[in-house]
């Protein structure tokens, strides 16, 4: 099917020689050039400010304040979940953004339908399922996201907690005594419903415990050409709650390289650092 969709390409800079290429539909690989995954695979996405900001305290969405309303941004994310069989996510940020669906129509619907027809030559779901991790259980079950094909992560006591209150869309899958889970327990219990491809869209906070048990294979990231300072408020950044360096540093290859106008788009191959002090 040919789409007519009036948005500027990102352009491609710099490809790693080698990348998996899935069959993209023309719409898609015109837009953005190849892209594919290893047949498992944890990557993660976010976008930061020039100055490292993620997220604003208290500024609801604060992610679209921070990419700058990029259409750039959008569509990448669209593809990235487009691709995905889950979108992993912390409590925090589904409470921070009350109206938001973790699906690719709803990351950039003028690519819809070329989303939509890259996960039926996949032989995907329509949209990935979105997995919430959350062991206290304490989440708004009338969440607009937890209406489609989705799980939350919990503890018993979360289980509890949720027992008869979600849609029926939405199922709880119990990791044990918590309030704190193995998050590789987390993605254990994603593999066993037949995610391969799991997209983590953070926040930092799970990132974070991600990146240090060595799950994350793959970050995604888009610098914004803003700068959103630090004051008062709390600000954060791509990895918080664990301390990387020194000891143990996490070290990024440059996969690829896309621009849009000001914005980069960065895709990095993550693996420990050995004997970084
Ligand atoms: N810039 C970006 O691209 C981007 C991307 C994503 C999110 N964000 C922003 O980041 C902010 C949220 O990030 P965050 O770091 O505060 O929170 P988060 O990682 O989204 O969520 C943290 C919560 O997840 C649950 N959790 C995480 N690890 C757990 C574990 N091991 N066991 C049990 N539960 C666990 C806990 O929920 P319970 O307290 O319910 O137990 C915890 O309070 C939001 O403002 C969001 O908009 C920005």
């Amino acid at each position: 099917m040919e789409l007519s969709i009036d948005a500027k390409p990102v352009q491609s800079l710099y490809e790693s020689e080698g990348l998996p290429a899935f069959a993209l539909p023309d719409a898609l690989s015109r837009q953005y050039g190849p892209l594919g995954f290893e047949n498992r695979c944890i990557y993660a996405n976010f976008v930061a400010s020039l100055d490292g900001v993620t997220a604003i305290a208290d500024e609801l969405q604060s992610s679209h304040l921070l990419a700058g309303h990029s259409d750039g941004d959008r569509f990448v994310l669209g593809l990235l979940r487009a691709c995905a069989d889950a979108v992993l996510i912390g409590s925090n940020t589904l409470r921070d953004s009350p109206s938001t669906q973790w699906t690719a129509s709803h990351a950039y619907p003028p690519f819809a339908a070329a989303y939509a027809e890259l996960r039926r030559l996949r032989g995907s779901t329509p949209e990935p399922e979105l997995a919430v991790l959350s062991g206290s259980g304490r989440i708004d079950t009338a969440h607009p996201g937890l209406r489609e094909h989705a799980v939350v992560l919990t503890s018993d006591g979360g289980a509890a907690r949720l027992e008869g209150s979600l849609p029926a869309a939405a199922e709880i899958c119990t990791l044990g005594p918590g309030p704190q889970l193995d998050v590789v327990r987390a993605v254990a219990a994603l593999r066993s419903r037949g995610h391969h491809l799991i997209l983590c869209e953070g926040g930092p906070t799970l990132f974070g415990q991600l990146v240090a048990a060595g799950l994350v294979d793959e970050l995604f990231l888009t610098v914004s050409p803003l700068l959103a300072g630090r004051g008062v408020h709390e600000r954060l950044s791509l990895v918080e709650g664990r301390e990387l360096l020194p000891g143990r540093g996490v070290r990024g290859r440059l996969l690829s390289l896309h621009t849009q106008g000001s914005h980069l788009f960065l895709r990095y191959a993550l693996a420990d650092e050995v004997g970084a002090r």
